[in-house]
């Protein structure tokens, strides 16, 4: 049975990717076949040059493009819009297959979400859900990534409170953007405290390891 883990984010473009290509490399090289995926993507231009490609590469996954993702999408809106801009909305069912295919394939996947926690996905006349649809059809716990810096402590509070509200089990977070400044120390004391969830690495700007225990990071996988 393959474990999973989920990648959402304070919002979009804070680092969700990087850190995920971080994560994926570290415990890799620890000796976890650890894949990726991806339900949507919106605003590459390809595969390779998208979230999905470049994790591959960062992380050494080594895996075929069409394992890693199910949608991509040109336009770079949330992927409710640009599905409907070019007319092809995320199936449940595609999803649910790939889902099969890439857990099928690696005893561990981590899957990055698209934008924040609060992402609408499909919006048309036959059907509406939202990226924590997606969450709780692969029934995966959660990873928070946060920037360090001013304005973390609100945003990493709002999004375990929301995932609490909807159910959905959060591991803790990655802080990301973190100089160490005393501001950011007192950020991640904060966070902690007002969430009740753990802060369970850091990282600075282009560091090239995660600094954290990976036997103790895969053991977030469920
Ligand atoms: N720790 C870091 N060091 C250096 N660059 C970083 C770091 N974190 C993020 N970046 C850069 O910031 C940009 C946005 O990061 P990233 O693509 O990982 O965000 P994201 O949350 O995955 O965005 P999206 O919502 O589009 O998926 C990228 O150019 C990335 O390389
Ligand atoms: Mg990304």
């Amino acid at each position: 049975m393959s474990k999973g883990l989920f990648i959402t984010g304070t919002g979009t473009d804070i680092g969700k990717t990087y850190v995920t290509a971080l994560l994926i490399k570290s415990l890799r090289r620890k000796g976890y076949d650890v894949g990726y995926y991806k339900a949507a993507i919106s605003g590459a231009p390809s595969v390779g040059a998208s979230d999905a490609g470049y994790v591959n590469k960062t992380a050494h996954i080594g895996e075929d493009e069409d394992l890693l993702l199910s949608y991509l999408y040109d336009h770079a809106v949330s992927p409710h819009l640009a599905a409907r801009w070019e007319k092809r909305p995320v199936e449940k069912e595609v999803i649910l297959q790939d889902w099969q295919r890439v857990t099928a394939a690696y005893p561990y996947v981590t899957v990055e979400g698209s934008g924040g926690i609060i992402c609408p996905i499909r919006d048309d006349e036959k059907a509406f859900f939202q990226l924590e649809d997606i969450v709780r059809w692969l029934k995966l716990p959660s990873l928070i990534v946060s920037p360090a810096g001013l304005g973390a402590i609100n945003d990493a509070v709002l999004t375990a409170f929301y995932m609490k509200e909807k159910g959905l089990p959060v591991q803790g977070f990655i802080i990301n953007h973190y100089t160490g400044s005393p501001m950011e120390q007192d950020n991640l004391r904060m966070i902690e405290k007002l969430s009740g969830k753990p802060i369970l690495a850091v990282v600075a700007d282009n560091d090239e390891v995660l600094d954290a225990d990976a036997d103790a990071i895969i053991r977030l996988y469920q």
